[in-house]
């Protein structure tokens, strides 16, 4: 029942599959499969052509440039705008009066900006932005919450060829500061608040804790914009702080965008690594632009006339940067941007949202639709979501339950549902069922993207076969990948290359199943390692929340003295459950798992908490449940959107123990 890697193969994680009804393939823009071969046969003719759909100043001669690796250069002699690609282009082409961005405030505001709007606001602030000195290369950072201010910031950035670094409105003044001293940052933008949760979250005060540490660091921050928001009361520093609302009444809507090179930097974004500092992502121009509106067009099956897109992360992340931003409005689509949080002022927000704008494609997160199942079907019912045609996911595998649940509940049991693959390195979706196409199967993100080559090796670096597991690669370079690691290209080569050479090592492990399509099996710093039997963890948590009393599961190895790791797992259980006791619950479960995967995934504990310790980005910190299950003191907490999490669930363990 194990491959040669040890990777449990019993399961069969899903075997269902739904082919995309005759009625969407026959309207969906790709709906011909020689799509995947026409790109495998040509990758870099096929992102040429997509290239081409973008508007370049100066044309490319060349593709790819090769010949340094791993510093890849796309288009790289061509020149262009981003912003005026995802501006002025639609109002040349007469789409100035069409609908860019439904906002919706948390507490109830709303704001529609068309192409024409937006467009004018962009070249105000570009002009505001010069005069406070900003220039092509200069670094910008932006700690905004998700008002259109936030993209108008980024566009203007990017319209004079500087750098943004957007940095998640919910980090801590260490890290805002960390991030501006390692991009060296001269101007931050931000706004005295946001809205969340029905309260107001102060972003200004935290900007002011940033620059005032003292770390030994020289600031380079000279100046900061601020937006008015929410009118909470903040402290302006007299020559360094500005009004927005009052220095952009000074500048005018004309802007004339100058082009700039395919591989100027676009922007940076850091990622929390497992450990240590922070790593700057850098993202360039031309090839960044060309995937992101790329797959925003074919894996969404866009039709920017009639589509009401909404995709829910946050600008903060990657997702909000490459589908909130730049694919979204390079391809001029219509879309709806929220502030706020999917229960305020209850769980009905998003879908009231959705009926209210008749939003056709959602994109959002497996974790964002187990807490809406959680709260139980009877809420969405309650609305009418008839217009959804596209569902998509992103963040990390969805479990076959959610995914099902999404389809039937959310996506009135037709939806195609896209699980794309994807990470802040890559810039864009890479593996993604395309929906006119693909029969999907819940759980696995498929197949790779036309023009994009992965595959699943060995430690050696050789594809293993169908039927087995092993560790993610990209095995050509990709126009929106990763230039560099910001300031530190070493770190760049060691994190990604070091280990297979030329291939793109993604930290990700993944299998193959008989018919070649990927299943992701989280990161390997998650693969647990029992009696020399590769275990996923996300295999386990998919078994346990495929149990009707399990909301949601955190599995984790714990160091043990016979079989080298043990599987522990917390788990919370439906609001219904509770009658179960914990004994009788973690009884219960090990048997699940056991029959659903095999003996060998059997928990040795099973845990009832309420609460799991997550990141402000909803991902799930597994390093602290070790800590928790390995009875060691817990790790550093400051990354946790919720601390007071990892108190309960110590204390419940000593309890227990
Ligand atoms: C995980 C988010 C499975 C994966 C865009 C990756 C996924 C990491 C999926 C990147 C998916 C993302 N299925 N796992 N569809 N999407 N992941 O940088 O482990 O925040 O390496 O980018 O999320 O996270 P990041």
């Amino acid at each position: 029942m194990t491959d040669q890697h040890g990777t449990i193969d019993s399961h069969p994680l899903d075997t269902e599959t739904y082919p995309p009804s005759a009625e969407f393939a026959a309207q969906a823009s790709l709906n011909d499969s020689s799509v995947y071969w026409r790109a495998a046969e040509d990758p870099e003719n096929y992102w040429a052509q997509e290239a081409r759909k973008l508007q370049w100043s100066r044309p490319f001669t060349e593709t790819l440039d090769w010949s340094n690796p791993p510093f890849a250069k796309w288009f790289a002699d061509g020149t262009l705008n981003v912003a005026a690609n995802c501006l002025d282009r639609h109002l040349a082409a007469g789409l100035g009066d069409r609908v860019a961005i439904h906002f919706e405030g948390e507490p109830g505001d709303t704001r529609t900006i068309t192409y024409a709007e937006l467009t004018h606001e962009v070249k105000r602030a570009a002009n505001m932005l010069t005069s406070l000195g900003v220039k092509q290369g200069d670094r910008v950072a932006i700690y905004m919450p998700m008002i259109p201010e936030a993209i108008v910031s980024m566009l203007a950035v990017a319209r004079l060829g500087a750098i943004h670094s957007v940095v998640f409105g919910g980090f801590s003044a260490e890290s805002l500061r960390a991030r501006i001293d390692d991009a060296q940052a001269e101007l931050v933008i931000t706004a005295d608040g946001g809205n969340r949760k029905g309260r107001v979250s102060a972003l200004k005060p935290t900007v002011d804790d940033a620059l005032a540490l003292q770390n030994g660091t020289e600031l380079s921050v000279k100046r900061v914009l601020v937006v008015q928001r929410t009118g909470n009361d903040i402290s302006m520093q007299e020559g360094r702080d500005l009004w927005w609302h009052e220095e952009i009444t000074s500048y005018d809507g004309e802007h004339t965008a100058q082009a700039f090179p395919a591989e100027n930097p676009l922007f940076i974004l850091y990622t929390s690594g497992t450990t240590g500092r922070p790593k700057g992502i850098l993202h360039t121009s031309g090839g960044y632009l060309t995937q992101a509106s790329s797959t925003h067009r074919n894996v969404f099956d866009l039709k920017p006339e009639t589509d009401v897109y909404w995709c829910t992360a946050d600008i903060g992340w990657i997702t909000g940067h490459s589908y909130v931003v730049y694919g979204p409005l390079a391809n001029g689509a219509t879309q709806v941007v929220y502030e706020g949080t999917p229960e305020t002022p209850d769980w009905g927000r998003w879908w009231q949202i959705i009926e209210k704008y008749g939003v056709t494609i959602l994109y959002t997160a497996p974790t964002a639709i187990r807490a809406c199942m959680k709260v139980g079907r009877q809420v969405p019912e309650q609305h009418d979501l008839s217009s959804i045609r596209v569902l998509g996911s992103v963040g990390e595998p969805i479990n076959p339950e959610a995914w099902r649940w999404y389809r039937d509940v959310i996506g009135a049991g037709t939806a195609p549902i896209v699980d794309t693959w994807w990470q802040t390195e890559t810039g864009a979706m890479m593996i993604s069922p395309l929906p006119g196409l693909t029969t999907l199967k819940p759980g696995s993100a498929q197949v790779p993207l036309p023009g994009i080559s992965i595959a699943v090796v060995d430690d050696e670096g050789n594809a293993v076969d169908r039927g087995q597991g092993g560790l993610l690669v990209v095995q050509r370079p990709w126009p929106s990948m990763v230039r560099t690691i910001w300031g530190d290209p070493d770190r760049f080569v060691e994190t990604y290359w070091e280990k297979f050479g030329d291939q793109y090592f993604a930290g990700d492990g993944a299998r193959l199943d008989e018919d070649g399509d990927i299943w992701l099996l989280g990161r390997v710093d998650d693969v647990m390692n029992v009696s020399g039997h590769r275990l996923s963890t996300t295999e386990i948590e998919s078994a346990l929340v495929g149990h009707h009393a399990v909301a949601e599961a955190a599995v984790v190895g714990a160091s043990d003295e016979t079989t080298g790791q043990a599987v522990v797992a917390f788990v919370i259980l439906k609001s219904q459950q509770h009658l179960l006791t914990p004994e009788e619950a973690e009884q219960e479960l090990r048997g699940h798992v056991a029959q659903a995967i095999g003996a060998i995934a059997r928990p040795r504990q099973v845990f009832v908490v309420n609460e799991l310790p997550k990141t402000r980005s909803g991902k799930i910190m597994r390093r602290l449940l070790r800590d928790a299950a390995e009875g060691r003191e817990i790790g550093d907490t400051t990354t946790l959107a919720d601390t007071a999490v990892m108190q309960t669930i110590s204390l419940r363990m000593r309890s227990d123990q």
